[in-house]
């Protein structure tokens, strides 16, 4: 049996290279091998336990590659072809995706929350060697070869998620957005608001690294949250309220100031995970009589998601490149978690190398 090199999750804090098996595709299914994949906060929650996964799954959801072997029943690629494929990977065919909830793919004749993540959450993922592709006809997709892996790789999810934060509220052109945490969500999140149209777009963190990327990405005003009041300050720079506030830490203070910094009649677009109790204070809500909007979103997959978002690093309108600050071999993975987790050296995405 041949073997391949994988990142194995074991227990809580207990996870680490390991030889396993080698897989070959099914019907519906490709091969790939990993040419380029990176690390996830989600990865992080997953780890540290506070997002169970099995004991024995290879965990990563961000994969760039070559085709290395087709399954029956996937036609129009070929072995050898240069590929991206979302974090998400929805079928294609169920009630959920063919009404247009892809994220919330069901995996049959029903729905299912969060069912279209499947990689390093009930399927192996991406951080190995070699990836089976579910549904691979429906998340293939070439990669133009004007764009390089460390463009693509990010297209996977954290652009994806970011860029729909804004796509969800909609952002409207001429709006005033203001995005919540300048991690490489929110990052993507305030390329996504510019992209969208919007005339101003202010990025608040805490960290002076993550506000000057954020201004990269295309803030034009960034609020160091540590320095000002950032709520004060959002209505007098927007003339009383943001029109979209983006929330992406999943945390109950950006949650409440995301809420609290918009205009009445304006969309909170949440990106975040949460854990524990999320709360809504009335008086945020205006009594519930403000028409406010909430919008939640997950990660937007399938290979028309992966082949929009590539068109816009090929027409020079987005490179989430420079998030990229440093770079490992997959044998030197859980260094790259301990960098990444402890946000080492400036640390904002790490790209790991199979
Ligand atoms: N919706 C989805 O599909 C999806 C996909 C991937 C990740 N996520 C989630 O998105 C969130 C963000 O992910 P990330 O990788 O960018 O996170 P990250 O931890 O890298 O970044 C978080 C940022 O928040 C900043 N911050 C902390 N407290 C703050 C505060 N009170 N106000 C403003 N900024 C503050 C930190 O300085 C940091 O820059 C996480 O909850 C993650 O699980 C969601
Ligand atoms: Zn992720
Ligand atoms: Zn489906």
């Amino acid at each position: 049996m041949e073997t391949m090199r994988a990142n194995v999750f074991r227990a809580v804090n207990a996870f680490g290279l390991e030889e396993v098996p080698k897989p070959l595709p099914g019907f519906g299914e490709a091969l790939i091998r990993v040419t380029l994949t990176t690390i996830c906060g989600t990865d992080l929650h997953i780890v540290r336990g506070e997002y169970p996964v099995r004991p024995g799954l290879v965990i990563g959801h961000e994969p760039v590659g070559i085709i290395e072997a087709l399954g029956d029943g996937v036609t129009g690629y070929q072995v050898g072809e240069r590929v991206l494929v979302g974090a998400i990977t929805p079928c294609g065919q169920c009630r959920a995706c063919l009404s247009g909830q892809l994220s919330q793919c069901g995996h049959g004749d029903d729905y299912q929350p969060i069912g279209g993540w499947r990689f390093g959450n009930t399927i192996n993922g991406a951080q190995a060697e070699y990836l089976i592709v579910p549904n691979a006809q429906a998340n293939l997709t070439k990669i133009p070869g004007t764009v390089s892996d460390e463009q693509a790789v990010l297209l996977a999810d954290i652009a994806s998620t970011g860029i729909a934060g804004a796509e969800a509220a909609p952002v409207r052109i001429g709006d005033a957005v203001v995005v919540f945490a300048q991690g490489p969500i929110g990052l993507c999140a305030t390329a996504g608001a510019k992209l969208m149209g919007a005339s101003l777009v202010i990025g608040v963190d805490g960290d002076e690294h993550r506000l000057a990327m954020s201004r990269r990405m295309g803030a034009d005003v960034v609020l160091n949250r540590r320095e000002v009041d950032v709520l004060a300050e959002v209505k007098r720079l927007t003339g009383g309220g943001a029109d979209v506030a983006i929330e992406a830490l999943g945390a109950q203070e950006t949650f409440e100031n995301a809420l609290r910094s918009l205009r009445p009649g304006g969309t909170l677009s949440s990106l975040g995970v949460y854990s524990g109790k999320l709360q809504v204070p009335y008086d945020a809500l205006a009594a519930g009589l403000g028409d406010h909007r909430i919008v939640t979103t997950l990660c937007p997959g399938g290979k028309e998601r992966m082949r929009r978002l590539l068109t816009l690093v090929e027409s020079g309108r987005f490179d989430p490149k420079p998030l990229i600050t440093h770079r490992f071999s997959l044998d030197q993975i859980t260094e790259g978690y301990r960098l990444f987790g402890e946000r080492l050296d400036g640390a904002m995405k790490v790209a790991i190398k199979p």
